[in-house]
């Protein structure tokens, strides 16, 4: 009997997270892969699933504009309800810490389905940072019967919540793999970029911008861009590029007080593969997100984020991240450091592999292709 695995993927860092699960066990014959998309998000899921080829069986097409954190939740876990209830999986697995993670992780729990926690055991200890995913995650951590534990310190930390050891599997960040894969055909073909921007960047230095954590709109998202913008002002041989989210929390400030501005180009989320390519392009990276974090290690690449504190230490340990907040002096003074002292960027440039080696997918499915699918 194959093994019936249902894949739950809700948001862009999902489905390039779970992507090369999702083609490993597709690969191999032992399990029956089926793919449901809560599609949380629209547009950044489907220009995720679709660079890896991936065609979700279900798609309960649940995303609103401006959606509220309750209005996910409930289309998600009733939507969910019914996928599980017709497919009856043998394993749910889930991703991260979105609310489509948590909402897949509870409604199989509701049937009485195993569940695996793909990146398990992140923590920054703050209820309310990154928020809602601090809670999310903790969450599907009481829920989930596997954990797959990115690094050491995941692991250690599951391990001192008293999860049943046998239950945790060390196995890297599954980021990796799809990054090493995309940089590879990145680096042999450049990828096609958005109109003109090649030749604005040119030989110039480059800062690369995302930012869309929930917990930073308002005055956090306006103190951001006030940064980014001083220090447009004053670096008149840099050029900032920062791909918007389509969050309109988001697109408003960054439009507002980055719009217009010489240097600075504001354009649409870019597919995974153009993003690589400029992530491994850039001079200095300037995020709030939680994959960009773990992706510039392994690319060698200096990273500002943009929050008070981060459930991925690991980049910070191993040099190439530093934690500026999202206060604007702050965030000025060490872009600017950055910018102008090549000693300060070359201390952060290592390539390091603090979460992953590129194989985390095949361990995952090594993993499930073993376990007791009796023991709930
Ligand atoms: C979600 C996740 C966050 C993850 C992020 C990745 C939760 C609570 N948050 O945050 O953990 O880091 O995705 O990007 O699960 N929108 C579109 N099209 C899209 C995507 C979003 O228009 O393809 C707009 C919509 O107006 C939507 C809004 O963005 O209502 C917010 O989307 P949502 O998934 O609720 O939250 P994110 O902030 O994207
Ligand atoms: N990413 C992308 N295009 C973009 C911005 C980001 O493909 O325009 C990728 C990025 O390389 C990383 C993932 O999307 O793998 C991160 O997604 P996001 O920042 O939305 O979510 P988070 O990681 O913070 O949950």
């Amino acid at each position: 009997m194959k093994r019936k695995i249902l894949i739950v993927i809700g948001t862009r860092p999902e489905a390039i997270k779970l992507a090369p699960i999702a083609i490993e066990l597709q690969r191999r014959d032992e399990f029956d892969t089926i793919i449901c998309a809560t599609a949380q998000h629209r547009e950044l899921l489907d220009q995720a699933l679709q660079i890896f080829g991936l065609v979700p069986e279900h798609d309960l097409n649940i995303m609103k504009p401006g959606q509220t954190l309750a209005e996910v939740t409930a289309r998600a876990i009733t939507g969910l309800d019914l996928v599980i209830s017709k497919v009856k999986p043998d394993v749910t697995l889930v991703q991260g810490d979105t609310t489509s993670a948590f909402c897949g992780a509870m409604a199989s729990h509701y049937r009485h389905i195993l569940i695996g926690h793909v990146e398990a055991g992140l923590r920054t200890g703050n209820k309310y940072a990154p928020f809602p995913e601090e809670m999310n995650r903790r969450l599907i951590g009481r829920l989930a019967d596997h954990h797959f534990a990115p690094t050491t310190h995941a692991r250690d930390v599951l391990l001192r919540e008293q999860i049943n050891p046998e239950a945790v599997h060390l196995v890297g960040n599954t980021v990796i793999d799809a990054l090493l894969w995309v940089r590879d055909r990145v680096m042999k073909t450049t990828p096609e970029l958005p109109a003109g921007l090649a030749d604005t960047i040119r030989d110039q230095d480059m800062v690369l911008i995302t930012g869309h954590r929930r917990e930073s709109f308002g005055l956090g998202f306006e103190d951001m861009c006030q940064a980014i913008r001083d220090v447009a002002d004053s670096q008149s041989n840099v050029q900032f590029v920062y791909p918007v989210h389509l969050n309109p929390e988001v697109r408003e400030p960054v439009n507002r007080i980055l719009g217009g501005h010489p240097r600075i180009k504001l354009i649409e989320p870019l597919t995974y593969e153009p993003f690589v390519w400029l992530m491994n392009r850039a001079t200095v990276i300037l995020t709030d997100s939680g994959g960009v974090q773990e992706e510039a290690p392994s690319l060698g690449k200096p990273v500002l984020v943009m929050r008070d504190t981060t459930e991925r230490p690991e980049g910070i340990d191993a040099g190439n991240a530093r934690l500026v907040g999202v206060n604007r002096q702050r965030i000025t003074e060490q872009l600017t450091l950055l910018l102008t002292c090549p000693g300060e960027r070359e201390k952060m440039a290592s390539i390091s592999n603090p979460f992953g080696d590129g194989t985390s997918a095949i361990q995952i499915a090594d993993v499930l292709a073993k376990i007791d699918l009796a023991a709930g």
